[in-house]
């Protein structure tokens, strides 16, 4: 199939920017340069020694290894919920072909690539995480006519899973090809192994065009596709679809759309191995955090401190999980109040706080999504404390409101503001004559200046995940079981802020925690186990530094 990254010759290199297959180990008879025609730029990219290509040596190559796994791997633990998820889907599209690819890998320079990872649409409804699998394709192929319902019961949709299955170790791709060679990327699965793990059935990617195309028409199947997720898969979809009669490019969007918003929504309500992955994701967020505090005193007396701090959480999210579910914040002093500040290449001072919003991302791809805010010598300041403590009130409030019957997601946001406002308006901070009632208001707002951003975003697979729900599906909706939202409230005090008291300037505070709404509608803290009152903080810094 022509999505699938060309495999390198050493007679006729693939680009730079599909292959590394010319990066060879053994060295072989690079041609001399003076004598050969130029060489066009991409060829260039892969002056590199390449691979030996006579026939006795990959007969050589191919022979002599021990022999694959005898057992089928288990079935993993996702499974099921996955299957469930794709019968939720599907039934909002009875009789349409439904494509989900987990995208390609990312080029970040030449023949080097980015780490992979998947379209969360794909590994939500695959119920795969880490690095599975570059260029897969999911398809909910439908099993009724166009139009027709379902009987009653019966499943709308069968999955089937494409993918390049490891190729023989005879083959040239077994030790050349740099995306999929097992030689350079370690074991790669067969078909039956992979059916074996999903549960669902899988067929070779070289096969996808055709299944794509089977049928497709007005008066037969429709297509949708996971636009964003891979360029090519979209191409292919909208020239089968055109080749079909049926609205492509910009007069399908609207089809996409619509399949992306259903698997976006299709999150809004985590299951139960879910949220099990949730409050996985947040004890390996703790353990980041307690790392990052035991490494204070080696920031304190470095150049750029933050990233020492940047630094020990990232080593427990690889060590722990996948990796970071999102650019490590670790924003010392005055950074603070620059609210996306992952430079983090300041000092870390006795005397500041630091502001570190960090999260595990786990190998299932589930993310926390955590903030604390750490004296730096484990002891607040008056003005710290004040500051902090109005956080820590707005934070319990919009908590409070979550767990009232009927609570819709923006109260939550409403309820951190009330105290908010009420902060700034005891200390003087509102403009004259305007009460914290007035700035709650929509033509006030005032409030806002300190602290611009939301109190609230659901989160899972995505850091801000559901992104594309509807709003009545999100912002207005009642909470409902199975949420996950993260409860963030904060209050930014630029050094340069002249309406600032002095003594409030260049602090920076954010509290923030990842909760959940259990089946009985209570919401509870997945993040309850990482110290957040200001006594709390105070004990976990001195406990963890000697
Ligand atoms: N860390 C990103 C956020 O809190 O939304
Ligand atoms: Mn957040
Ligand atoms: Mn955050």
């Amino acid at each position: 199939m022509s999505q699938s990254p060309a495999e390198a010759s050493p007679q006729q290199p693939a680009t730079p920017a599909t292959s590394k297959a010319s990066a060879s180990a053994p060295s072989a008879s690079a041609p001399a340069a003076s004598a050969a025609a130029p060489q066009s730029l991409a060829q260039r990219g892969n002056n590199r020694s390449r691979q030996p290509t006579n026939q006795a040596f990959r007969d050589f190559i191919g022979s002599g290894w021990g022999p694959r796994p005898a057992e089928l791997p288990p079935r993993s633990e996702a499974a099921d919920w996955a299957a469930a998820r794709r019968a939720a889907l599907g039934a909002q599209f009875p009789g349409e072909r439904l494509v989900i690819p987990a995208g390609p890998l990312k080029v970040r320079n030449n023949d080097c690539d980015y780490r992979f990872r998947p379209h969360s649409a794909f590994s939500h409804l695959a119920g795969t995480g880490t690095d599975f699998e570059p260029d897969a394709v999911l398809v909910l192929e439908p099993l009724t006519p166009a139009g027709a319902p379902a009987p009653e019961g019966a499943p709308t949709h069968e999955g089937v899973l494409y993918f390049r299955p490891r190729a023989s170790r005879t083959s040239q791709e077994f030790y050349a090809n740099p995306r999929y060679g097992e030689l350079w990327v370690g074991a790669r699965p067969s078909i039956e192994e992979v059916e074996a793990v999903t549960g669902i059935r899988c067929a070779h990617i070289d096969s996808l065009g055709d299944a794509l195309a089977k049928d497709a028409g007005a008066d037969g199947v429709q297509l949708r596709v996971i636009a964003q997720a891979d360029e090519a898969i979209t191409a292919l979809v909208d020239s089968t679809r055109q080749a079909a009669g049926l609205a492509s490019g910009q007069a399908a969007s609207e089809v996409d759309d619509r399949l992306l918003e259903a698997a976006s929504e299709l999150r809004l309500r985590k299951d139960e191995w879910e949220i099990a992955q949730m409050q996985a994701a947040v004890d390996a967020t703790k353990a980041g955090f307690d790392d990052l505090i035991r490494s204070i005193p080696r920031a304190v007396g470095h150049w750029r401190g933050e990233r020492v701090l940047e630094g020990a959480f990232a080593a427990i999210a690889r060590e722990e999980g996948n990796g970071l579910g999102y650019d490590t914040i670790a924003a010392a002093g005055d950074h603070a109040n620059t609210l996306h500040w992952i430079n983090n290449d300041g000092a870390v001072r006795p005397g500041e706080l630091v502001l570190v919003d960090a999260g595990v991302e786990i190998d299932s791809l589930y993310t926390a999504d955590v903030t604390r805010t750490i004296p730096v010598d484990g002891v607040f300041t008056e003005p710290q404390r004040r500051v902090y403590q109005a956080v820590l009130d707005a934070a319990d409030a919009a908590f409070a409101r979550a767990n009232e019957p009927g609570c819709r997601f923006k109260d939550v946001h409403s309820a951190a503001m009330e105290v908010i406002a009420a902060r700034l308006e005891e200390w003087g901070l509102l403009p004259e004559g305007v009460t914290a009632a007035d700035s709650l208001g929509p033509d006030g707002q005032y409030h806002r200046r300190w602290m611009v951003h939301g109190t609230s975003h659901h989160l899972g697979l995505d850091v801000h995940d559901c992104a594309q729900a509807r709003r009545e599906m999100s912002m207005d909706a009642v909470l409902e079981p199975g949420m996950v939202f993260t409860i963030e409230p904060g209050l930014y005090f630029r050094a340069d802020d002249l309406l600032a008291p002095a003594e409030l300037r260049g602090i920076g505070i954010r509290i923030e925690d990842d909760v959940v709404v259990r089946p009985d509608g209570s919401v509870e803290r997945l993040t309850a186990g990482i110290p957040r009152t200001v006594e709390e903080v105070e004990a976990w810094v001195s406990g963890l530094i000697a």
